[in-house]
């Protein structure tokens, strides 16, 4: 690729031809793309690589070595989840960031949310109208498309309100709030870094129209959990030392966390509306990538309480070797936290049922989510197994059932069923999962 053999005579990073390179990746797809390109590319990794970046080009040169990283990890050997979903591109909040940070994540998740939803849904307008050949396959019908633009607006809206733009999608039909929020965002909530993670952070692996959403989707989520994993890692410090003092920033902390967890369940919705059989064929070059990766998911359950030894030595903590670490190293829980302050003295009866309250408010929302994210797979999947090397939708069925807390009682809602079944409008369930 000509660009690139320029670009590697004079390689400074925000001189990069993304353009050239992504448009080679969406082409054919990141499993397809010729190996001389992904040749030139790691020859890019490896003149970068002894420079270090000068205090004027540290931010290209950090976002260069992200989207490289992510382009060349089937070429390494080292595909996996965060790396086909473009994690580190996002720069997502983390857990470490400290409790001064917790403020700030929450406008980043707003904001990432808003913006990841409406190039979801700019893509959907675009191909309904004709507008891109990106990505041919499989094109939804129209009443689909519609279906997708009411699902994702549902999930922006909340967030767009707490930027300060809750009025603006006034349009009376969902393909048109679609089009005012891409609009809003294109026009309003966009920086030029930003613009240019949401170009690069969209690496399919093949040309499946559908490929798009479920990418989208996936960020959408992770960057909930990354809020989440910050959140309650600022509640658990707020309730260290027993200071009631503190109790109403702790459970602030975990209000948070279950409202956009609860905020973000259409998404399941909005998958629902993936066609199965282009999933089908997607998911032949995902190999490798599952979400039993997700470090943030692992993050925030074992934050709420130490996983039982079972748990820690499964797939599921093997999975995700640096918070298998810090559980070993003894990282402090919210149920240990909790736990301590519910036996404190210096707590009232009125501060403990605040605290059992919002714990189990988080509980519920995340036992939701298992049940709804366990619907989706038996949806999709059927009885074959995950691209995570667990049995599939057996693995999901039994972990959906463990406990969040063991310091606060959880009572499963009688109706979570019923409401996970209708978000992702699951078929008529048999026997045997009835009692699974
Ligand atoms: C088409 C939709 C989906 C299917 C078929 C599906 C399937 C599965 C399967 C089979 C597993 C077990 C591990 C494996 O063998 O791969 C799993 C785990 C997981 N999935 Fe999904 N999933 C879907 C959507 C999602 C979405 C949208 C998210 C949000 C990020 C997600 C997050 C997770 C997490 C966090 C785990 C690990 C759960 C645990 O270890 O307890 N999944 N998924």
């Amino acid at each position: 690729m000509k660009e690139l053999t320029d670009w590697l005579a004079d390689p400074v990073p925000g001189h990069f031809p993304y353009p050239a390179v992504t448009h080679e990746f969406h082409r054919v797809g990141k499993h397809f793309v010729p190996d001389e390109i992904l040749k030139s590319l790691a020859l890019a990794r490896e003149r970068l690589a002894p420079e270090a970046p000068t205090r004027a080009d540290a931010a290209d040169r950090l976002l260069l070595d992200r989207f490289l990283d992510t382009a060349l990890d089937k070429w390494d050997g080292r595909y996996d989840y965060p790396s086909y979903t473009s994690l580190s591109v996002l720069g997502l909040p983390t857990a470490d960031d400290g409790p001064e940070a917790a403020a700030a994540a929450r406008v980043t998740r707003d904001r990432l949310t808003v913006q990841l939803l409406a190039d979801l849904l700019r893509f959907e307008l675009a191909a309904a109208e004709g507008r891109t050949e990106w990505l041919p396959e499989m094109r939804p019908d129209a009443r689909m498309v519609e279906k997708r633009c009411r699902l994702a607006v549902r999930v922006a809206r909340p967030a767009l309100a707490r930027l300060g733009y809750g009025e603006r999608l006034d349009a009376a039909e969902p393909a048109q709030q679609a089009a005012q929020l891409w609009e809003l965002v294109d026009g309003e909530l966009l920086d030029p870094r930003e613009r240019q993670v949401l170009k690069l952070s969209m690496l399919p692996v093949y040309i499946s129209h559908d490929e798009h959403m479920f990418i989208r989707v996936l960020q959408t989520f992770e960057t909930t959990f990354a809020l989440l994993a910050l959140s309650i890692r600022t509640a658990i410090g707020d309730l260290d030392g027993a200071r009631p003092s503190s109790l109403p920033s702790a459970t602030g902390h975990l209000a948070v966390a279950e409202t956009v967890l609860a905020e973000s369940a259409p998404l399941f919705s909005l998958l629902a509306t993936m066609q199965v059989e282009s999933f089908r064929v997607f998911r032949d070059f995902t190999d490798g990538a599952s979400a039993i990766q997700s470090r943030n998911y692992k993050l925030v359950e074992s934050l709420c309480r130490v996983p039982d030894k079972e748990r820690l030595d499964s797939p599921a903590y093997r999975s995700t070797p640096e918070v298998h670490e810090r559980v070993l190293a003894g990282q402090p829980t919210l149920d240990d936290a909790c736990g301590a302050a519910l036996a404190d003295s210096r707590f009232s009866d009125a501060d403990r049922q605040l605290l059992t309250a919002s714990m189990l408010g988080f509980a519920g929302s995340l036992r939701r989510w298992r049940q709804t994210h366990y619907r989706i797979a038996v949806r999709m999947l059927g009885t074959r197994s995950g691209t995570g090397a667990t049995e599939g939708t057996p693995y999901l069925s039994s972990v959906r059932k463990i406990p969040v807390f063991r310091s606060v009682t959880e009572t499963p809602d009688t109706d979570t069923v019923a409401r996970t079944d209708a978000l992702v409008g699951a078929a008529p369930r048999t026997e045997s999962e009835e009692t699974a």
